[in-house]
């Protein structure tokens, strides 16, 4: 089976803390990766490296085949992400929120209003679509931020500790929604 991420030996540094080093994995296409350590380990500096919000210090990243190491946005394209904290817009209903990301990702409105629509009720919040995002409980917003991530059917969804508040059928649904939308991809958290 083909490698969608291929990471090799990145090392990132804080000044003078080492916030990864030398880590190296692959992961196949449909794989679902979990990306486990201590307060501090260094996950979610990985996260932001292969998903262009940060560069490595030295080390290679490939993902969906494309070399991201020298442009580390080249392969922004095919990724979804779900940040620890949500960068949705609190003054927002659930589905205005969606639909501004999905506006970001070049959808057309009438496909951006079914997007977040069959998103809402994925993840049992179509009840609180009018209801503002800053009003949501912090569970619902997990779940709406994890729904943001998938809001263009990325190949690859990246979620950085996505279970976080959300009540145990949650991961359920994001997994079964992820199936339609990622075909082959993998998820990594
Ligand atoms: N922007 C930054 N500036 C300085 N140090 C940073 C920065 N980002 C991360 N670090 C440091 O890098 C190390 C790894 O942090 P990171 O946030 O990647 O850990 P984590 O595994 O995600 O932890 P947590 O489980 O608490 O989310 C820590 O020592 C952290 O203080
Ligand atoms: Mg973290």
């Amino acid at each position: 089976m083909t490698d969608a991420i291929i990471v090799e030996n990145i090392f990132k540094k804080f000044e003078t803390v080492p916030s990864v080093s030398g880590v190296s994995f692959n992961i196949r296409k449909g794989e679902l990766f979990g990306f486990l350590g201590p307060n501090g380990a260094g996950k979610t500096t990985t996260i932001n490296m292969l998903t262009g919000l940060a560069r490595p210090d030295s080390g290679t990243i490939k993902i969906g085949g494309i070399d991201c190491t020298k442009n580390p946005r080249a392969a922004l394209h095919l990724i979804g992400v779900v940040p620890d904290e949500s960068n949705l817009y609190p003054e927002l209903t659930g589905f205005d929120n969606l639909c501004f990301c999905a506006a970001l990702f070049g959808m057309g409105k009438k496909e951006r209003r079914t997007r977040a629509g069959e998103l809402l009720k994925t993840f049992d919040l179509a009840k609180a679509a009018d209801r503002k995002f800053g009003g949501y409980s912090k569970g619902m917003k997990r779940k709406l931020t994890i729904a943001a991530g998938m809001i263009h059917r990325p190949d690859i969804l990246f979620l950085d500790e996505p279970t976080t508040g959300i009540d145990v059928a949650a991961p359920g649904n994001c997994g079964k929604s992820s199936k339609p939308c990622t075909g082959p991809g993998p998820l990594f958290f």
